[in-house]
């Protein structure tokens, strides 16, 4: 039953496997921190890929400064990266972390542990056109037993369109974070114009936490977050999972499924939550 699998915190929906009322109360307690690295993105927006990317400029960042404190042992203290995912322990154990730590979010600012706003921690704000997120989400949540499936892609499409996604809607989701584009701890990107241009998107990327790069490491990082790169190493950085996230990779794939009908749908709701602003213009497909 769909319904079983989700449960509604503060007016959203989460898969139950993953998240829980308790762990959200216990997120509070993280202490954020100004040099922390963190990835906001609603699912299927390329989470994993800038992941990927930041996880090897926090490699770059510490062979450079030797920040590591080489006393720890690395196995113990690594967490799981999804803030929201874990057990009510997680939190108190990221305060006792090393700096500098990386954490990835779907959740809306709203709901993300305060500490984040105060202490200044910066945020990548990772978007992608609605069309292709709600495409790549269809394909995703029918091959992933935690979540619901549909019978038909008419049947997500309503269900994206009513906010019956687990963490939410994505047009509330841009609508909310819109607000925070701006804001000097946030820099926004588009998968869209990273794939255009993942040289520059990576420099930027790079120079926005303070992490200087040579020409050649900004060619490995580029590299090695290639989606065919990623692709093949999927096997022994997802396991099985690495087939199912690492789909398509592109652009506009949602002309494979949206009618007439359907596109209209979303571009008047696209309109209504980010129409005429910066965000909107860049999300533009
Ligand atoms: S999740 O499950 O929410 O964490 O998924 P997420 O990683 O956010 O999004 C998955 C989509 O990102 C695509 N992807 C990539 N695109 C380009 N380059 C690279 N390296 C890359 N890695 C992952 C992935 O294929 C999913 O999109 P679709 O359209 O379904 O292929």
């Amino acid at each position: 039953d769909r319904d079983e699998l989700l449960f509604s915190y503060k007016g959203i929906l989460y898969p139950v496997t993953f998240c829980s009322p308790e762990v959200f109360k216990a997120m509070e307690s993280l202490e954020a921190r100004s040099d922390d690295m963190i990835l906001a993105g609603y699912p299927k927006s390329g989470t994993n890929w800038l992941g990927q990317i930041l996880s090897d400029l926090l490699v770059i960042f510490e062979k450079k400064t030797q920040n590591k404190e080489s006393s720890v042992n690395d196995e113990e203290l690594e967490e799981f990266p999804y803030l929201e995912i874990g057990d009510t322990g997680k939190y108190e154990r990221m305060n006792k972390l090393p700096s500098r730590r990386l954490i990835f979010t779907h959740l809306l600012p709203e709901n993300l542990p305060r500490s984040i706003f105060k202490n200044k921690a910066k945020i990548l704000l990772l978007l992608r056109n609605p069309k292709d997120v709600a495409t790549s989400f269809y394909h995703f949540t029918n091959r992933m037993s935690p979540l619901p499936s549909y019978e038909t892609w008419d049947d997500f499409f309503v269900a994206f369109m009513t906010k019956k996604m687990p963490w939410g809607s994505y047009f509330e989701y841009l609508s909310k974070w819109n607000k925070y584009a701006n804001d000097e701890n946030v820099m926004t990107i588009t998968y869209e114009e990273l794939k255009e241009n993942p040289v520059l998107g990576v420099k930027n990327i790079a120079a926005f936490f303070g992490i200087s790069l040579t020409e050649k490491e900004l060619q490995s990082v580029v590299e090695r977050s290639s989606f065919q790169s990623m692709k093949k190493n999927s096997q022994k950085t997802h396991g099985a999972f690495g087939d199912v996230l690492f789909r398509k990779g592109g652009v506009s794939d949602w002309k494979n499924l949206f009618s007439e009908d359907q596109n209209e749908k979303m571009d008047k709701a696209f309109e209504e939550h980010v129409g005429g602003t910066k965000l909107g213009a860049k999300l533009k497909y």
